[in-house]
């Protein structure tokens, strides 16, 4: 039997995520990100159609770049206006019982401490359902309105996350022994002080002596989610994520990411197949070729490339405001997000991109590719990515919420489950598990997290 294409669905708790202009479109309901039902009734939808998580992205500033101005990404609600994406996760894990929850938060504004124990607690109130995608940010008004004034430099970002982890790592594996907590009434006793430890950290950006707050949580380290995907990136990722978020217009490359993630995994001592990669994409389908084609039309008669460059601004750092349309992209450093501005110049020698045909592709789907077609199609699709860029699963992302969801669930899950490419059922109870990541609920013995357990 082929192996199960692993699924996660790409939100954010705003209006419009990826597909800038879409709420515009009469079958979005991107606005009801404010609505609790919205969010239940997303993760129903998607524990019905066997997807491993539902997915969370997060910024904590507005896209600011294009132009110089916010305007184009607040007028066209370009992930702004965007809520806290924790918050409804509890409710969805009260509707749910096998569906994971990738939270994106970023490491660059919080002490570990803190963070640590937010993660923690979500793991115990999911019961083991919680991921962390690590992010360390990428925009400048995120961290002028954070008290840095800009942002740390990009590669000493992921020399700091390089601390973090271990800070967190500490926290949740080395304070805490599993058998600390005995809830002994005759005795008095509910936690054995004995058996709770401070972690003595002291390093170059963090000081905690301990001891974690929190006893510990169903997978002790939520699962390690992650997207780097630069040269310090990818290292960082193949150390401490289990799985990796890669993204670009075609399987070519994004074949180049992930080899790389997979062979900075064997180069960290951990077996490059238990790192599962996901790439973004968004499908677009309906009962026929024609029908799908049809809905996609009508999408890209919504969608906004003003504020598709505005996101394409924050992303990258660069300002495409006022440039011709037939201009050539090309490649320059910032201290963004550096494979962004890649995946349409260094990465894919064979194909220039004007500034014209970047706009048109943002608009709908982001960075990433739009499938449109019948669920036979789509599958089809989701089948060659699979094989030609080595890719576990992907991360869809919507066109219209939750529109494509409903569809993909409708249409392409059950021409998955014919192929023997999707679920029916889940395995077991935590994220962990049922990702495949590792062979139980806690971190793998070969992930670098483990040196820290306690016996
Ligand atoms: C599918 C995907 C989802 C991402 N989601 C977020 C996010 O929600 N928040 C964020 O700050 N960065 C997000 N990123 C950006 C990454 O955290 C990272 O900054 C980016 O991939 C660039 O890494 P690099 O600087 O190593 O090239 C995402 C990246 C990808 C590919």
């Amino acid at each position: 039997m082929s192996e199960r294409i692993l699924l996660n669905a790409f939100d954010m708790a705003c209006v419009g995520h990826q597909s800038t202009g879409l709420w515009t479109h009469p079958d979005d309901q991107g606005h009801r990100y404010r609505d609790l039902d919205y969010w239940t009734d997303l993760a129903k939808l998607l524990e019905r159609g066997g997807f491993d998580a539902l997915f969370l992205a997060d910024v904590l500033g507005v896209y600011d770049v294009y132009g110089g101005s916010r305007d184009a990404a607040v007028r066209a609600a370009a992930q702004v206006p965007v809520n806290d994406p924790i918050m409804a996760v509890p409710a969805m894990a009260a509707v749910t019982s096998r569906l994971g929850f990738g939270v994106t938060v970023s490491l660059a504004y919080e002490q570990p401490y803190a963070l640590a124990r937010r993660m923690s607690t979500l793991d115990h109130l999911t019961k083991g359902r919680i991921g962390w995608n690590i992010v360390t940010s990428y925009l400048d008004s995120a961290a002028r309105n954070l008290g840095r004034g800009q942002q740390i430099p990009h590669d000493e970002r992921y020399e700091m996350a390089e601390e973090y982890l271990e800070v967190c790592y500490k926290l949740w594996e080395g304070s805490w022994e599993s058998d600390a907590v005995v809830r002994d009434a005759a005795r008095g006793v509910f936690t054995d002080p004995a058996k709770v430890h401070d972690i003595e950290h002291k390093g170059r950006y963090f000081e905690v002596p301990g001891p974690f707050l929190c006893e510990p949580s169903p997978q002790r380290t939520p699962v390690l989610f992650q997207a780097g995907a630069s040269p310090r990136g990818t290292r960082f990722a193949g150390t401490h994520a289990e799985a990796v978020f890669v993204n670009g217009p075609n399987p070519g490359v994004v074949r180049r990411s992930v080899d790389a993630v997979r062979t900075a995994a064997r180069e960290a001592g951990r077996d490059p197949r238990s790192v599962k990669v996901f790439a973004m994409l968004t499908p677009v389908t309906g009962e026929s070729d024609a029908l799908a084609r049809a809905k996609f039309e009508s999408y890209l008669e919504h969608a906004s490339e003003e504020g598709a460059m505005a996101l394409f601004g924050g992303w990258t750092g660069v300002d495409l405001a006022g440039a011709p349309s037939e201009q050539r992209l090309e490649y320059v450093e910032t201290d963004a997000n550096r494979s962004a501005l890649a995946s349409f110049t260094t990465a894919d020698p064979d194909r220039a991109w004007t500034v014209g045909e970047l706009a048109r592709f943002i608009a709908v789907g982001g960075r990433g590719p739009v499938v449109v077609g019948s669920g036979v199609t789509v599958a089809d699709e989701l089948e060659r990515w699979v094989s030609e860029a080595d890719v576990d699963g992907f991360n869809l992302a919507y066109a219209v919420t939750p529109g494509t969801f409903v569809d993909f669930v409708e249409h392409v899950v059950p021409e998955l489950r014919r192929r023997g490419r999707a679920r029916d059922s889940y395995p077991a109870g935590t994220l962990r598990e049922n990702l495949g990541a590792a062979p139980g609920p806690l971190l793998a013995a070969d992930h670098p997290g483990a040196r820290y357990r306690l016996g």
